[in-house]
């Protein structure tokens, strides 16, 4: 047999094997092969086709992305008009159109429908004869739409051929094309990336995204469809119901939605109704409501249509989720954790089932990329639990004189100043002790187990004293009375008593704990230790410049600012002075040679319990001279400490061949 046919035959199996695996992967969503194998294949394929562009066929799978862009789009004629939905909104709507559908079929039985979501994407309409994909058009306006086939054939769920054998001669199939919510949002992420504008809604990416005049732009872009009815069709063998005829269109290979069912009667639609509403936000794409439509294909004929739309269909549409508003002020809110986020002020919308009358902005790069401004007339979306946010400005509808919000440069709570470090999104209060806003916060910190300490003080019972009005700032804490506390809800007095002695104990603590409970920004326990350690005093660290700061191991110019910002803001200064009046107290330590930092670039894990210290105290020795603590032993742990009782890390360590500590052998490596 000579080369071409050799070459023929396996291109005629491999095209058959890539078609099959396409189909389960993006049909079925059940890959039977690796992608790395589908890659293979595909690879083998171009090959040949290389060697032997003869043996190219149109539904070749290396031919989904034609080569020329086009001028413009031309006309398709829909021989069948392509139709549109009537809507209801509630119950009562669906018992009128139920009522409608039954007056005129008079059946005993209640009447069987198919029920779908309603997919928001656009409808297109597939053209297959003998198997073969020849055309693809838009709805349009129904009757003339746009000729779209080079770019429907880069969708890959989309059959450039039709599976087994008793296709139709002639078959037009319709569907929803649309954007899967995964690839919207990283188109849009890239598109910001990029500078480029993002797209405000998945719909609109995917009508963007098909109406591209370069089939190669419009391959790069996530677009999926599913079928939900047949258009022309020519020699098909009789099928009776709806849902039949779509279990015939994924036998051939068609993609369709998995969400379909069958149901009897209103209580039937509204049962599913309510199951996919619940469903709605993990839906991996967007749907706007539910298609119900009479499931026997006699009857639909029995009650054919009304001017654009069937009789025996109806759309049961979820309230809408954008809406349009004007935006009456622009307030700053300061979070818990004192980021301080832009919120726009409505005018009362509904939207989404609920009255919306605040949505957020994030930070100040979105408003600036968004450009919203007082009084401009804007979108605003609320889906499903999230919070309602503004969508875009609607083009036009900027009063003159809207002014540019700004960030302002004290936190409108406690008035510390606001500080935005370069790089980050987000603008935060510095005030972090004395901020109402970020009291509760504070304050659990404060009392946490590496903080503090303080025993029986959870974060529960600090909601409660705050919103109990006992305390406002971490000082507070320690003015507290067993009478105050054992009248809060769930507290006897025992525990009252045990809570104060907690307190009590509190007041001496060392100095690396004391600066890691004021909660100052990214200073952690290891760096509170260093901080300590470098200092000796917390003087010493209050008056460190920005320099001195820099000097200590761990801290780069962000940590620095931090620390600074926290020290100079007069209202944490007030904190720590009544905290010390109340008697904490710690012990100075004496400054360490930062030098030592002989165990930098190691990475240990401790495990079990160990006699001589406590686990933290290890931790903060050994990150005191450049170690690093972790939690789970790996390739990279550098030695795993054992103490009595150890757990599984211990074997694991055996097992990847890892150093084992004993306490001893932890003694000579502290010195
Ligand atoms: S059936 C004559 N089924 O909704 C029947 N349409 O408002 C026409 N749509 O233009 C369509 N999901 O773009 C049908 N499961 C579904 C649908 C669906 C979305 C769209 C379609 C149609 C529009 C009508």
């Amino acid at each position: 047999m000579s080369n071409i046919n050799q070459a023929r035959q396996r291109s005629v199996v491999l095209r058959q094997l890539l078609n099959h695996h396409s189909y389960q992967y993006y049909v079925l969503d059940e890959p039977e092969i690796p992608d790395s194998e589908y890659d293979r294949l595909y690879r083998e394929l171009q090959q040949l086709e290389n060697q032997y562009p003869e043996l190219i066929t149109a539904d070749s799978p290396t031919q989904r992305i034609g080569d020329k862009p086009l001028d413009a789009f031309s006309q398709v004629k829909h021989e069948i008009p392509m139709l549109s939905l009537d809507n209801v909104f509630d119950e009562s709507e669906l018992l009128a159109f139920y009522k409608r559908v039954n007056d005129r079929l008079r059946l005993d039985d209640q009447i069987e429908f198919a029920a779908e979501p309603k997919l928001d994407g656009l409808a297109v309409s597939l053209l297959y004869e003998k198997g073969l994909l020849v055309r693809a058009g838009t709805r349009g306006d129904g009757t003339t739409g746009e000729d779209v086939t080079q770019n429907i054939r880069t969708i890959h769920s989309i059959p450039l051929h039709l599976q087994g054998e008793n296709y139709p001669q002639l078959l037009e199939v319709r569907g929803e094309v649309f954007m899967p919510k995964a690839g919207f949002e990283r188109l849009n992420q890239n598109a910001i990336k990029n500078g480029d504008k993002p797209f405000a809604n998945p719909r609109n990416a995917a009508a963007g995204s098909l109406r591209q005049l370069d089939p190669k732009i419009a391959a790069s872009r996530p677009l999926a469809m599913y079928c939900y009815s047949v258009g022309k069709v020519e020699g098909l063998e009789s099928v009776e119901t709806h849902s039949e005829m779509l279990d015939q269109l994924l036998k051939w290979g068609l993609p369709l939605c998995k969400e379909r069912a069958v149901v009897k009667g209103v209580e039937g639609c509204l049962k599913y109704f309510d199951k996919l509403s619940a469903r709605r936000e993990s839906l991996p794409y967007d749907i706007d409501g539910i298609v119900y439509k009479v499931n026997n294909l006699h009857w639909q004929k029995q009650l054919g249509f009304v001017a654009k739309a069937p009789r025996w269909a109806i759309a049961h549409k979820f309230p809408a989720q954008e809406e349009i508003t004007t935006v009456n002020d622009i307030e700053f809110q300061v979070g818990r954790t004192g980021a301080i986020t832009p919120v726009a002020r409505l005018q009362p919308v509904f939207v989404g089932g609920v009255t919306v009358s605040n949505a957020t902005l994030h930070n100040m790069d979105e408003v600036e990329r968004k450009d919203v401004r007082i009084s401009d007339t804007v979108i605003v979306r609320r889906a499903g639990d999230v919070i309602p946010e503004i969508v875009s400005v609607v083009p036009g509808s900027r009063k003159k004189g809207a002014r540019k919000i700004k960030m302002p440069d004290r936190c409108p709570i406690c008035q510390s100043d606001v500080v935005r470090e370069e790089g980050e999104a987000v603008a935060r209060c510095s005030g972090g002790l004395y901020c109402a806003a970020q009291r509760k916060e504070s304050i659990k910190h404060f009392a946490s187990r590496k903080a503090m300490d303080i025993d029986g003080l959870g974060d529960k019972l600090v909601e409660q004293l705050v919103d109990a009005g006992l305390i406002d700032h971490v000082d507070d804490l320690y003015a507290l009375t067993v009478e105050e506390l054992s009248g809060l809800e769930r507290m006897g007095e025992k525990s009252a008593q045990n809570l104060i002695d907690a307190l009590q104990n509190s007041k001496s603590i060392s100095l690396d704990r004391f600066i890691y409970a004021l909660g100052i920004r990214e200073v952690g326990e290891a760096t509170a230790m260093s901080l300590a350690q470098h200092f000796g005093s917390l003087d010493k660290l209050q008056a460190a410049s920005f320099d001195d700061l820099q000097d200590v191991p761990d801290v780069g110019p962000i940590v620095a600012s931090h620390i600074q910002y926290f020290f100079q803001q007069q209202h944490n200064l007030d904190v720590i002075n009544k905290l010390r009046k109340v008697g904490i107290h710690w012990q100075e330590v004496e400054a360490v040679n930062d030098a030592d930092q002989s165990l930098l670039g190691k990475i240990f894990v401790i495990t079990g319990t160990l006699s001589g210290m406590g686990r933290d105290e290890l931790k903060r020795r050994l990150q005191s001279r450049g170690a690093k603590v972790t939690g789970s032993v790996s390739k990279k742990t550098s030695a795993v400490i054992v103490g009595e009782n150890p757990g599984s890390k211990a074997t694991k360590a055996e097992q990847l061949g890892i150093d084992i500590l004993g306490e001893d052998e932890l003694k000579n490596l502290l010195g």
